[in-house]
C-alpha cells in the first residue's frame, strides 16, 4: 500500500508544477492585463481610459489600432513605455486594447 500512495503523491506534485509553469509561459490576455495594465486602467489614473468602458475608449480607438500600439510602446504622458508589460508583443497589446475597450462579458 505504502509505495502506491507515494507514487500518486509524486504524480500530483508533477501535475501541479506543470500547470504552474504553463501559466508563466503563456499568460492569457486577462492575466497580462491584471499584471501590467490594471494598476492604472482599473480606476483611470491620470486620465487613463478605464477598463471595460467603451465610452472612454471611443476617442482612443478612433486613432486606429496601430497608433494605439505605438502609444503604448513609446509611452504616452503618464503611461510608461510598454505600459509596464515587459513581455508583451504587438499582438498582446492589440488583444489588451480590445479587452479594455469592450464591456465586461
Ligand atoms: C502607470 C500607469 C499605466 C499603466 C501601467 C498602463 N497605462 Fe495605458 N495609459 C495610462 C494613461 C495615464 C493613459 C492616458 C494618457 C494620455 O492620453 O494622457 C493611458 C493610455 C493608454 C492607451 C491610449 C493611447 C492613446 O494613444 O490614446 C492605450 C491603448 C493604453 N493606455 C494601453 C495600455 C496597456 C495595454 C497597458 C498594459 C500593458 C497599459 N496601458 C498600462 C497609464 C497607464
Amino acid at each position: 500500500m505504502k509505495p502506491m500512495i507515494h507514487t500518486s503523491a509524486c504524480i500530483l506534485l508533477a501535475a501541479v508544477t506543470a500547470s504552474v509553469s504553463g501559466i508563466a509561459l503563456s499568460d492569457s490576455v486577462e492575466e497580462k492585463y491584471q499584471r501590467a495594465c490594471h494598476v492604472c486602467h482599473a480606476t483611470g489614473v491620470a486620465n487613463a481610459p478605464k477598463v471595460h468602458d467603451p465610452e472612454a475608449w471611443k476617442p482612443r480607438l478612433d486613432k486606429g489600432m496601430d497608433a494605439l500600439v505605438e502609444s503604448i510602446k513609446n509611452g504616452l504622458n503618464a503611461m510608461p513605455p510598454g505600459g509596464m508589460c515587459a513581455d508583451c508583443t504587438d499582438e498582446d497589446y492589440k488583444a489588451l486594447i480590445k479587452y479594455m475597450s469592450t464591456p465586461k462579458g
